[in-house]
């Protein structure tokens, strides 16, 4: 069992595993202040939507810290500020915005007590998101389990690992339990092509963990699907709507076409924080779209013509009808999913 501490605070600093470097080098990026949490998201330094959401709640605590010399009002004023900056950090994941206003909730409720009571209160709540974070998904890791067979084949696509979260992971969780439960399985990861994910994080997961896994090309995936290779697919989520349409990484919605057709089961793999119980569906869902240098660069090297037309969307959304289940802290939650996902709804915190 290897313990991957994607993120620790301490000392009011943010210590986050650099994920632009793996595997080539481990390095970790120190942020001291709520604007290098906010860059180390924008920059992709921390990714993953339970790990940029638990990233930005330690991103409030830092911007406390910096305020404490304010007055109370300038000081509660540019929380606020800070707030709207995590908050808009990046678009497409849900669990980012659960998290701020998580954080702002506690703010809200203890505007009466002096700053340093207020930084107390907020450090506590990230510290809980953290928490909350690993167990959540060492329960999704039992959940899923039960639907793995023995010597399954899985495939995955991008980095739903300890790396996406605050540890242990979504998708790879259901992974790790099935491998620690003593299952011959074998993992297919998808490279994920632009920012290679699949490549560069989960297989280093994987490998570090000694899981049998296969990297493969992204458009590898239907030919393992038409002949039979692969029992299950296990891809995580960036925001989940109420009809159970689904943003995850790009790549997702054309693994799900390909699952639907030859009829293998295909699993989104998330917290109740990737719910977005104020969607009805994956059309009111933001995707954000990257910069062309992610398309046309491999690792500084120019692979396309100057002057080419990209086009970079980071996330797509798999529409409900191809989704055989989503595994959650919960349990596991089946169609027809606009009445089964609400009866969750209680169990997290509205977002608006
Ligand atoms: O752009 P990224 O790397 O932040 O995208 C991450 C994904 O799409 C993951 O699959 C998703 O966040 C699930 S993470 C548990």
């Amino acid at each position: 069992m290897t313990e991957i501490k994607t993120m620790e605070f301490k000392d009011d600093i943010l210590f986050l595993i650099d994920q632009r470097k793996l595997p080539v080098s481990y390095e970790i990026f120190q942020c001291k202040t709520y604007e290098e949490v906010d860059f180390a998201i924008k920059d992709m330094v921390v990714r993953g939507a339970p790990a940029i959401g638990t990233a930005a709640a330690y991103g409030v605590v830092l911007a406390a810290k910096q305020f404490l010399n304010n007055n109370k009002d300038e000081f509660l004023k540019r929380l606020d500020i800070a707030l709207d900056v995590l908050d808009k950090s990046r678009p497409t994941a849900v669990n980012l915005m659960w998290a701020t206003n998580r954080m702002r909730s506690v703010i809200d409720g203890n505007k009466g007590l002096p700053k340093e009571s207020i930084y107390n209160k907020i450090k506590i709540e990230a510290d809980k998101i953290y928490n909350e974070d690993i167990e959540t998904n060492k329960r999704i890791g039992r959940n899923g389990n039960t639907i793995i067979p023995d010597k399954a084949t899985i495939l995955t696509h991008c980095n739903a690992g300890a790396l996406a979260t605050a540890g242990f992971g979504t998708a790879l969780g259901v992974i790790r339990q099935a491998f620690y439960d003593g299952k011959d399985i074998l993992v297919y990861a998808d490279e994920t092509r632009p920012r290679l994910q699949g490549g560069r994080l989960t297989a280093w997961e994987l490998a570090e963990e000694g899981i049998p896994t296969r990297l493969i090309a992204d458009n590898v995936a239907a030919t393992l699907i038409r002949d039979r290779k692969i029992d299950v697919i296990l891809v995580g989520a960036d925001r989940i709507a109420i009809n159970g349409d689904t943003a995850n990484k790009i790549g997702t919605f054309m693994l799900s076409v390909v699952a639907k057709e030859y009829d293998v089961p295909f699993y989104i793999v998330a917290p109740t924080s990737t719910i977005d119980f104020d969607i009805e569906s994956g059309d009111e869902i933001k995707i954000e779209e990257r910069e062309d240098k992610e398309v046309t660069h491999i690792e500084g090297i120019r692979i396309a013509p100057k002057g080419v037309e990209i086009y970079n969307p980071a996330f797509d959304v798999t529409p409900h009808e191809n989704i055989t289940g989503i595994i959650i802290e919960k349990g596991i939650v089946r169609p027809p999913f606009n009445k089964n996902i609400l009866k969750f709804k209680e169990e997290r915190i509205n977002i608006k």
